[in-house]
């Protein structure tokens, strides 16, 4: 497989020399690298530096005398995968967020279709600004990622926030995000999908387990670590859906680049915040959460002493609503597509295949945990897709980042058949 290609868009601040470093460590930990700087951004380092470091040409002016094909703008906007803007200055947020294209590094961006992750570093009152907190507000509902600012000392010698992110630190979110790119092309086993069937589409994920609360400090759960709901969520943003996240308890760090994450304790809070989400209309539901299906019907408004208990503690549990069965017809707009899990440890394919009919969903993944080569967790998994004509993907055992980037590409091409 060829590398990931990271265009590096690099604007005027004086962080400016640690995206050298960047450039360099991105290239040392495999991706293929091109540059391209505002006219401000070559005021602190030359692009000669890029060039060397990058062993590419760096794009600076889009009038530039005799510029090869090489430095056209749409070119390089074609050429790259991820785009990485550090630092990202104020200016630039404000000229992306609006779409202004005057010079090399907005026009890019303009024309760059795919995942992009900022690392903001101004001043702290330029980043705390409402104009600058606006636009960072906007991109991220476009889904673009960001990384930092952290706080420091900064050049105008104050410790504050506005300090770019460490290189290292930049470079561990484009691996993230590199991890869960849709397969090129070129290189997919399979006929690639119309471009961007993501883009744009809001998909309302849920991840996790719920925790039925006993009493203050106890609660019923189950294993799932949310890690698929998650790789889903973060694969879909990667491709340029608006993600909402609806996230069970999970130890995972939000995933960069969704536009909105609501955490929710209970299977009835998940079922709240599913039937809020429906009504913002989304194209898309993917009900990965292990919703617990009994909770006790009026936890104890105190901790249940075992003193109190005696030997045996009989709990009695209700049934939860179902959200996909019960929830989501009521909410459901015309057009919204449902994909739901199920998870069975027998006759996976045949209780799956009644499962998706029973609970009206499009799609349907089934998956067993015990198999070899899956699990809970954030390792491996393997899957079947299904839909309404039967059998659509079966999985080999993959990453989960990966798995949920296939399982996207799957569904894009199902929607685009049927
Ligand atoms: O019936 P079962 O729980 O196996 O169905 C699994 C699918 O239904 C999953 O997509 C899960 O998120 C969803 N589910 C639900 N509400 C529940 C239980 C499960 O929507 N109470």
């Amino acid at each position: 497989m060829t590398p990931t290609r990271i265009l590096l868009l690099v604007t005027g601040g004086i962080a400016a020399y640690k995206a050298c470093l960047l450039a360099r460590l991105l290239k040392q930990a495999g991706f293929s690298v091109k540059v391209a700087m505002t006219e401000a951004a070559t005021r602190f380092v030359t692009p000669m530096t890029f060039q060397v470091l990058s062993e590419n040409p760096v794009a600076t002016d889009l009038w530039g005398e005799g510029q090869s094909d090489a430095l056209d703008h749409i070119e390089y906007a074609r050429w790259a995968d991820l785009t990485v803007v550090a630092p990202a200055t104020a200016n630039i947020m404000a000229k992306a967020a609006a779409g202004i294209g005057d010079d090399m590094v907005s026009t890019l961006l303009l024309a760059f279709p795919g995942p992009l992750l900022m690392a903001p570093a101004m001043n702290d009152n330029m980043w705390a600004h409402a104009a600058t907190q606006a636009n960072r507000e906007t991109l991220a509902g476009r889904g673009v990622a960001f990384v930092g600012p952290g706080t420091g000392f900064l050049a105008c010698r104050t410790e504050s926030t506005g300090r770019m992110a460490e290189p290292e630190e930049i470079l561990a979110a484009v691996k993230e995000m590199a991890a869960v790119l849709p397969a090129r092309a070129e290189e997919a086993d399979q006929p690639p999908a119309a471009p961007g069937y993501w883009a744009g589409q809001d998909v309302v994920v849920t991840a996790g387990p719920t925790h039925e609360p006993l009493d203050p400090v106890r609660y019923l759960a189950n294993r799932s670590s949310g890690a698929m709901g998650y790789a889903l969520a973060t694969a879909a943003a990667a491709q340029g859906a608006r993600v909402t996240l609806i996230s069970g308890p999970t130890d995972l760090p939000a995933p960069r680049g969704l536009a909105r994450v609501v955490a929710v304790q209970t299977a009835r809070e998940m079922a709240d915040a599913v039937a809020t989400s429906l009504e913002q209309g989304p194209h898309w539901l993917m009900m990965a959460a292990a919703v617990a299906d009994f909770a006790l019907a009026q936890p104890l408004a105190g901790k249940m002493k075992k003193e109190d208990v005696g030997e045996h503690w009989e709990l009695s549990l209700v049934r939860n609503p179902d959200i996909l069965g019960e929830v989501v017809p009521r909410h459901r707009q015309s057009g919204l597509k449902v994909l739901g899990f199920a998870l069975e440890t027998d006759d996976l394919r045949n209780r799956a295949l009644a499962k998706r009919r029973a609970k009206g969903m499009d799609y349907i993944v089934a998956n067993d945990p015990t198999a070899p080569g899956a699990g809970f967790g954030p390792g491996r998994h393997q899957v079947m897709l299904l839909g309404e004509a039967g059998d659509i993907w079966a999985s080999e055992s993959l990453p989960k980042p990966e798995l949920a980037a296939r399982l996207l590409n799957q569904l894009a091409h199902a929607e685009e058949s049927s």
